[in-house]
C-alpha cells in the first residue's frame, strides 16, 4: 500500500516508522525537509501543508491508497475535505469536526449540548465588559484561554501565568480586542494525562496513555509548550492512573464521537482527549483532532510490526479490525531536544550534531522533529522542537535512563527536561494524585459536572444515549 504522509514533525516520523515496518510505501508532502522522514520516503516534496489543492495534487500524482494528516493547521484548513472529495481515503477528520480543536468554544458547547460529564466550569464572554465579570465570578482560580489553535502556548493558569484575577481578565480583554474568541475555565487541580483513540465509523480503538510535560522547565516551570516530553508505562496505564479512571476518560471519548454523530459529522482519524485527573475523575482539558506531539511518538513506537498500514487505511474506509490494535507490553519515555530559548524565544538557526547510528546501537531511537538536514549527522534547529529520543524499557524510569546515557552523542547548543520519567518525578506525581484523593482531603470542587452553568442551554441531542451506549 502507497500512503501519503503530510507534515513534517516528529509525529510524522513517527507515523512513518510505524508504517514502514509494514513495509508501506511513503510519500511525504512536508515544508521542512525532515532528514529521519525523508530516508523513509519514496518520494518526499516541500509543500506547505495547509495547501488542500496542492496535497491533492501531489496524492493523485503519487496514486496513494491512503492519506494520513498529522498536523492541526492542516485539519484546520479542509485538506483531509479536499482528499476525501478526491476519493483519496484519509486519515484524519472534515474540517468540521476538526473543530474539536481548531475551536474550543466550539468543543465545549458540543459537549455540554449532549450533557457529556467531565467538564470544568466555563464561560465564554463576548465582550470586554463580559469578560470583567467572567472573571470575578470565579470563586477560585482560573485560566483563559484562546478559543483557537495555539500549538498549546496561548493558555494562561492563574497562579503560573498570571497572579491576580485582574491580570488574567487583562489578557482575555486583549484577546477579544484582537477579534479572538476566549474561554475562561476554573483551574483544576490534579495530574494531566492524554489518551489518544483511533476513531471510525466501527467504533472507537484505544492507544496507551501517556504523560506530557507541557511546561518549558524543569519542575513544570516556564511557560506552556507544545511538549517538551511524555512518557507511557507498560500496562498502557500512568503510575497515578487508575484503569477505572482512564475508562471514564474513554467513555468521554466515546460520548464525544457519538455527539459529533449525532451532528451528522463523521469522524475518521485520531481523537485526543487531554485529561486532568482530579479528586473527582477525568476532567477534559482539550481535545485534539490528532496524533499527539510527543504523545503519538510513545504511543506508535509500542506499535507492533507488521500492520499498521492496515490499521490505518482501516480508519479511513470506515472499518478497523480489532485485533490490529498491538502496542507492546513496555514503558516508553520521550526527551525532546529544543532550541535554547524554546517555549519563549527560542534561537531557531542553531546546528546540532549528533551520530544516530550510535544512539540507535544502545536502543534509543532518533525521531526527527522540525529540523532541517544541515550535512551528513547534523541538523538546524527551526524555531520548533528539534530531535525526539525515545527510550523503551520495562519500567519507565529505567526508559528515562536509556535517553539520558544517548546524550553523549549528542553535540550542540540545545536544551531538553532532564525531569521527564525519573523516579523522582514519578513519586511526586503519585503522591499529588494519593494526597488530592485521601479520605479526608477537602472535597473536589468539580464532582464531574454535567456543564457549565454558563454554557447555553441544551438545545438538542440525546444525552442519555451517550453515556449508555455499549463500549464498543
Ligand atoms: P489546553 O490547550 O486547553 O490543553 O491547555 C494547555 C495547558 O494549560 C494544559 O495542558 C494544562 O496544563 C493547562 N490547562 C488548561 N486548562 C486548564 C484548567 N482548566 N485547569 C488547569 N490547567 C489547565
Ligand atoms: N503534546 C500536546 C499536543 O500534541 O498538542
Amino acid at each position: 500500500m502507497r500512503f501519503l504522509v503530510v507534515g513534517g514533525g516528529a509525529r510524522e516520523h513517527a507515523i512513518a516508522r510505524a508504517l514502514e515496518l509494514s513495509e508501506a510505501e511513503i510519500v511525504v508532502g512536508s515544508a521542512n525537509a525532515n532528514p529521519g522522514l525523508d530516508r523513509l520516503a519514496v518520494r518526499s516534496t516541500r509543500l506547505d501543508p495547509t495547501d488542500p489543492a496542492r496535497i491533492v495534487a501531489l496524492a493523485r500524482a503519487e496514486r496513494v491508497d491512503v492519506a494520513v494528516i498529522g498536523p492541526e493547521a492542516s485539519l484546520a484548513a479542509g485538506v483531509a475535505d479536499a482528499l476525501r472529495a478526491a476519493e483519496i481515503p484519509t486519515v484524519g477528520p472534515d474540517r468540521a469536526a476538526a473543530q474539536i480543536e481548531a475551536s474550543k468554544l466550539f468543543c465545549r458547547e458540543l459537549l455540554a449540548r449532549h450533557r457529556i460529564p467531565g467538564q470544568p466550569k466555563w464561560v465564554a464572554p463576548a465582550s470586554v465588559e463580559e469578560a470583567d465579570r467572567a472573571a470575578a465570578g470565579f470563586a477560585g482560580p482560573f485560566v483563559v484561554k484562546p478559543s483557537g489553535l495555539t500549538s498549546g502556548k496561548g493558555v494562561w493558569v492563574q497562579g503560573s501565568d498570571f497572579t491576580e484575577a485582574k491580570d488574567g481578565a487583562m489578557y482575555a480583554k486583549s484577546l477579544l480586542l484582537q477579534g479572538t474568541r476566549v474561554l475562561l475555565e476554573e483551574k483544576l487541580e490534579g495530574e494531566e494525562f492524554s489518551q489518544m483513540a483511533f476513531v471510525t465509523d466501527s467504533g472507537i480503538y484505544p492507544m496507551p496513555a501517556v504523560q506530557d510535560f507541557k511546561r518549558a522547565l524543569e519542575g513544570d516551570h516556564g511557560g506552556n509548550t507544545g511538549g517538551m516530553g511524555a512518557y507511557s508505562q507498560r500496562d498502557h496505564l500512568l503510575p497515578f492512573l487508575p484503569a477505572a479512571d482512564r475508562d471514564r476518560a474513554l467513555e468521554i471519548l466515546r460520548g464525544t464521537v457519538e455527539a459529533l454523530r449525532a451532528e451528522r459529522l463523521s469522524y475518521r482519524g485520531i481523537l485526543y482527549g487531554g485529561f486532568m485527573l482530579t479528586a473527582g475523575g477525568p476532567v477534559l482539558l482539550e481535545f485534539n483532532a490528532r496524533f499527539g506531539d510527543p504523545e503519538g511518538v510513545n504511543a506508535l513506537t509500542l506499535y507492533e510490526e507488521g500492520d499498521f498500514a492496515e490499521l490505518l487505511a482501516g480508519v479511513a474506509t470506515g472499518h478497523v479490525d480489532p485485533s490490529l490494535l498491538n502496542f507492546r507490553q513496555r514503558a516508553t519515555v520521550v526527551k525532546y531536544l529544543v532550541p535554547p530559548g524554546y517555549g519563549d524565544h527560542p534561537r531557531a538557526g542553531g546546528v546540532l550534531t549528533l551520530d544516530a547510528p550510535a544512539i540507535e546501537a544502545t536502543g534509543v531511537h532518533v525521531v526527527y522533529g522540525s529540523v532541517d538536514a544541515a550535512g551528513p549527522g547534523q541538523v538546524r534547529f527551526t524555531s520548533s522542537r528539534g530531535i525526539a529520543l525515545v527510550g523503551e524499557a520495562s519500567a519507565i524510569h529505567e526508559a528515562g535512563a536509556r535517553v539520558e546515557s544517548a546524550l553523549r552523542y549528542v553535540k550542540g547548543d540545545y536544551y531538553l527536561r532532564h525531569d521527564i520519567g525519573t523516579k523522582e518525578d514519578l513519586a511526586r506525581r503519585w503522591e499529588h494524585i494519593r494526597r488530592l484523593r485521601a479520605p479526608g482531603a477537602r472535597p473536589s470542587p468539580l464532582p464531574l459536572s454535567v456543564a457549565s452553568p454558563d454554557a447555553p442551554p441544551a438545545s438538542h441531542g440525546a444525552p442519555e444515549r451517550l453515556l449508555s451506549s455499549p463500549a464498543r
